[in-house]
């Protein structure tokens, strides 16, 4: 398939792009350089001349703090640049999976969010985010949204990388143990991503890996599998107070993947340690 991937330079967009060329597709990586999502008529000339079959739309305003302030940007880019694509997609016939975040719900729930649940965004991260994904619907009959939290892979900022490196500086960090969530290593959800695109299972998923965790948690078996004696203390959230709050409890259910008969994403475990060999 002839595939167009938004934030190829991005965290995720980078590993999405590697799965595409593993699997044979004919991927076309666009950065901001190459296309800016935001400028409408040059999103509309570039799909109509590629004709892509897929559009992975990666690219993002994901700096979840600085969106407080800067929420008219973030809306620029996370809503007007996806209604600019869906409208793109749209035109060309292109099937348009939308990636989304765990930051559309608000975290008071108990029990994994399931994809038909109502949405209630903390923030304008998940607000910006959220509103992406009403263009998507507005514009598609035909859609794939996935929500996904959490993410860490080698290309990218993530809280695996931060971790290693305050541990090795200070050999103690403080982290939250009272928000509760399932990383997503960027490898595995570009698989899943793959699979998905060459089916028509439309529709909204969530996909993070299997398995649940604290940060805190996260951050003490990182160190467990880096092989670092690091003294992890657990804070609350308000002993860390950030600009932007963020969802108590995140867990995405996974009900929808296994239902579709789709390839659950292993457990984070393992992710963990598969990401920290490709690290090395
Ligand atoms: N990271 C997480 O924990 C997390 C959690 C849940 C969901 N997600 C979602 O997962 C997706 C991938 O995230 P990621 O971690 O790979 O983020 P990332 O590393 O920040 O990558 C996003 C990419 O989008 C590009 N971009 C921003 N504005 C653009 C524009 N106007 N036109 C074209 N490209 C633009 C960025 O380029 P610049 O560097 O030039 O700005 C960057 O390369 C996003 O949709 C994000 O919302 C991420």
């Amino acid at each position: 398939m002839k595939v167009i991937v938004t934030g190829a330079a991005g965290q995720l967009g980078k590993d999405v792009l590697l799965e595409l060329e593993k699997k044979n597709h004919q991927a076309i990586g666009t950065d901001r350089e190459q296309l800016d999502i935001t400028i409408e008529e040059n999103v509309l000339a570039f799909i109509n001349e590629i004709k892509p079959d897929v559009i992975l739309h990666c690219a993002a305003y994901t700096n979840v703090d600085a969106a407080e302030e800067n929420e008219d940007l973030a809306y620029q880019i996370n809503a007007l640049g996806t209604k600019n694509l869906a409208k793109a997609a749209k035109q060309a016939g292109a099937k348009l999976m939308y990636i989304s975040t765990d930051y559309v719900f608000d975290g008071t729930a108990t029990e994994p969010y399931e994809v038909d649940e109502p949405t209630k965004p903390l923030g304008a991260y998940g607000r910006t985010k959220l509103a992406g994904e009403e263009f998507v619907r507005e514009y598609l009959e035909q859609f794939f949204i996935v929500r996904t939290a959490w993410v860490f892979g080698i290309y990218g900022q993530n809280f695996v990388k931060t971790m290693l490196r305050l541990g090795k500086e200070r050999g103690e960090v403080g982290v939250v143990h009272d928000q509760i969530g399932s990383p997503t290593y960027t490898v595995d959800l570009a698989k899943f991503m793959v699979e998905l695109m060459g089916t028509e299972k439309y529709g909204v998923y969530h996909a993070t890996n299997s398995g649940v965790c604290s940060w805190y948690e996260f951050a003490v078996e990182i160190f467990k599998q880096a092989g670092l004696n690091v003294k992890v203390n657990p804070l609350t959230t308000e002993q860390f107070p950030r600009p932007a709050a963020r969802p108590k409890y995140s867990v995405l259910s996974k009900k929808k993947i296994e239902e579709q008969g789709l390839t659950p994403l292993r457990d984070w475990k393992a992710a963990l340690a598969a990401y920290l060999n490709e690290a090395k």
